[in-house]
């Protein structure tokens, strides 16, 4: 089935390019399907930690679609999301709570207990507390077995913005609290009735650490307006400055599933 237009290897890992996100939503569910079937059978659960956007939408809804055939089954499955923004309540429509719930949680037979996205309503004394429980789950769950990653428009992975700070000390950063970028909050707005205004200014977020520490990594990138951040993760320098290009450091893990348009003119 497939459409791959080519592939290649880069600095940040092997990249696959699609004529479109429908079919590069199509590889990438069938991926997911596929680490959820090997992880089951090498250690009887798949630990996936799940990223939200716009991006990942059709992907959820090609992994619905082979859970209806059932060509995947998510008894064994437990998810970890990368990110929430913070406050917010799960109940909101923006949060990501509801995003999941919409998307994935509520279409798929998943045991509740087993679905976990970051609490946006914790109190802010206790967020620190919270941020290095959700490590510690994943841990306890033996690590990620699969991280399904987006791309924000100014080289973001989950909530993790562009900043100064020395790259191994950005890369060793745990699960937190984390203040949005300006690029992101103008991103976002359309979630929030195109307001920038009503957009939570910070986020609890994943933090480089764990996700740079799954097993397999899954990063998805469509459109033109992705295209200078994926150039960038690709083929430029490891800096805190672009997130992504941490990705560098974990190249021979790394998949980029991406359509023609993210990767801009040759
Ligand atoms: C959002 C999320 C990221 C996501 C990225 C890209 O703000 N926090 O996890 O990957 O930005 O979003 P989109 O896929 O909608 O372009």
């Amino acid at each position: 089935m497939t459409e791959l237009l080519r592939k290649f290897s880069s600095r940040a890992g092997n990249v696959l390019v699609y004529p479109d996100p429908e079919t590069a939503s199509q590889e990438a569910a069938a991926r997911i399907a596929e680490a959820i079937a090997d992880s089951v059978a090498a250690r009887g659960r798949a630990v996936l930690g799940l990223a939200t956007g716009g991006t990942p939408v059709p992907v959820y809804r090609n992994l619905v679609a082979l859970h209806r055939l059932g060509r995947v089954a998510f008894d064994d499955v437990s998810t970890y999301n990368l990110d929430e923004y913070y406050p917010i309540s799960p109940a909101d429509p923006q949060s990501y709570h509801a995003y999941m719930h919409e998307h994935l949680f509520g279409k798929v037979r998943i045991a509740a207990n087993r679905t976990h996205v970051l609490d946006g309503t914790v109190p802010e004394a206790f967020v620190d507390e919270a941020c290095a429980r959700f490590d510690s789950w994943i841990a306890a769950e033996g690590g990620l077995d699969l991280q399904l990653l987006g791309i924000g428009r100014n080289g973001h992975i989950g909530f993790n913005e562009p900043c100064g700070l020395p790259v191994d000390e950005f890369a060793a950063l745990p699960t937190r609290l984390a203040e949005l970028h300006p690029v992101t909050i103008e991103d976002s707005a359309r979630d929030f009735e195109g307001r920038p205004d009503r957009v939570p200014r910070r986020a609890l977020t994943l933090g480089p650490a764990p996700i740079l520490a799954a097993r397999v990594v899954l990063i998805l990138a469509f459109g033109p307006r992705k295209a200078q951040a994926v150039r960038a993760a690709l083929d430029g320098p490891v800096t805190a400055e672009l997130p992504a290009s941490l990705l560098q450091r974990v190249s021979e893990k790394t998949t980029w599933i991406v359509d023609e348009a993210a990767l801009g003119a040759a």
